[in-house]
């Protein structure tokens, strides 16, 4: 077969005359990024070739070379010695054009049917995955330090807070676990999501589909996705996968956002309920006497920049008529500084969740101060006949008596809390213990040990499913 010398090194440089200004291929390469997706990138290659080794367009012999062509290729970029070159744009044609250098012109097939549209769109889908994949196993590595810390501590008791304002006594297990659900609420989230991820978009091509007799099917089976495209435009041109996969990632950050403020607040001396672990605190370089929950707070700033990349994503996205338009090449970027912060921020949290050390007496005493056995002082008067209203009133006045001479409740004389009403008896100081307070609450869900134990029997099996 007879053919033009290339004029252009570009893969699709048949009908350009002129080289590319040098401004421009820095302006539109994306290799910077999606050089990240080499291992999709192969695998997908690998599985597309074979299929068309076995419909019959390329010959077995044909789809075999390129596929061990493939393997060297891998194997040259995981030991650092493949050679990227930005000018190449991404990643795909990077691969492709090192691919005809080792098997020579038969390299030049493995493009059949396909393009990058739908070519990229598969990488990313499979990337996607992998990382909700991650997220999840990672969450259940946070949970499970979470569960630990709830079964070690499963007498604490602390303040619990609407506010921030002490309202009423929990164990310290019903809050610790408050944030085992949110997790486990954002790992299904991510299953959720991953039913959507998990469809192979090849076989879409450019936008049209294509006129080779693929089976895009075996090569979803192939890949470990569950589902083909019914849509060829539709394969090539949304990214709401990677949008679901961003806003996963969004309320993963502000559950951990969350927890941080928690550890922020608790490890101020002024509640002191948590020492804070050496390992996961830092000094300051002037102020001698400081320990600082910096990873707590990182933790909470990062959770702005994942916002921000799902914002830049949906706005991305937005405006572009079907199908593939090159704007979605700023795609991916977002997506991977917000996979590995999510990593690194569970990673990190699991640690300091693990490490941390619970001040019990710290916590009583913070019980004390903030008049947490009020509530029960009025549940009391109710049930000895005075309407809740006026034994609300009743034991805000006690409150205040107590508070004027710095006092908890429990520390009143019967006689003093026999003057707000003749209702009280000596067993209001039953009442009146904290612990108490919390073992009574155990309807479903409360934070009595019962309820507690059944909540951690929940997680805990839970943990131990495959998924
Ligand atoms: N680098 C491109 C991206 O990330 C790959 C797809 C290019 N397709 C095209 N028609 N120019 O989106």
């Amino acid at each position: 077969m007879k053919q033009r010398e290339q004029e252009s090194s570009k893969l699709w440089g048949g009908r350009f005359k002129e080289k590319t200004s040098s401004l421009v291929e820095q302006f539109t390469q994306s290799l910077d990024h999606d050089r990240r997706l080499y291992a999709q990138d192969i695998a997908g290659s690998k599985a597309h070739a074979a299929m068309l080794g076995r419909q019959g367009v390329l010959t077995a012999e044909e789809a075999g070379v390129i596929i061990s062509g493939l393997e060297q290729i891998r194997m040259e970029i995981e030991s650092g010695i493949f050679v990227w070159s930005p000018e190449l744009e991404d990643v795909h044609m990077n691969i492709e054009k090192r691919l005809t250098e080792i098997v020579g012109p038969v390299g030049q097939k493995l493009h059949t049917g396909r393009s990058r549209n739908d070519q990229v769109a598969l990488d990313f889908r499979l990337f996607v995955r992998e990382s909700l994949l991650l997220w999840q196993k990672e969450i259940k590595v946070l949970v499970q330090a979470i569960l630990g810390q709830a079964q070690k501590n499963r007498e604490a008791i602390l303040p619990g807070y609407t506010h921030l304002q002490p309202a009423q006594p929990v164990s310290l297990a019903q809050h610790l676990l408050a944030y085992a659900q949110m997790l486990k609420r954002d790992h299904e989230r991510a299953e959720d999501a991953l039913k959507r991820v998990s469809v192979s978009p090849l076989g879409a091509a450019a936008l049209a589909g294509t006129t080779y007799p693929l089976d895009p099917g075996t090569v979803a089976g192939e890949l470990g996705l569950e589902k083909v495209f019914a849509n060829s435009m539709d394969a090539v041109s949304d990214r709401d996968f990677a949008l679901e996969g961003l806003f996963v990632s969004s309320l993963i950050m502000t559950h951990l956002s969350r927890l941080s403020e928690e550890i922020i607040i608790w490890s101020n001396p002024g509640f002191g309920f948590i020492l804070l672990p050496d390992a996961y605190s830092t000094g300051s370089s002037i102020m001698p006497q400081k320990k600082n929950p910096d990873v707590a707070e990182l933790v909470r700033g990062k959770t702005g920049s994942v916002f921000g990349r799902l914002v830049s994503l949906l706005t991305t996205m937005k405006a572009l008529p079907l199908t593939y338009n090159r704007d979605m090449q700023e795609d991916k970027g977002p997506y991977f500084e917000a996979h590995d912060t999510v990593v690194s921020s569970l990673r990190v949290m699991s640690g300091m969740v693990e490490a941390m050390e619970f001040d019990k007496k710290a916590m009583v005493k913070a019980l004390k101060k903030g008049f947490l056995n009020a509530t029960e002082m009025a549940d009391y008067l109710t049930s000895r006949g005075m309407p809740f209203r006026q034994a609300h009133h009743v034991t805000g006045e006690a409150v205040a008596f107590a508070e004027k001479k710095g006092v908890g409740l429990e520390d009143l004389a019967l006689e003093d809390l026999k003057s707000f009403s003749d209702l009280v008896d000596k067993d209001i100081y039953d009442v009146l213990d904290y612990g108490q307070a919390v073992k009574r609450r155990n309807t479903p869900g409360g934070t009595g040990p019962e309820s507690v134990s059944v909540q951690m029997a929940g997680i805990s099996s839970w943990l131990n499913e495959s998924a």
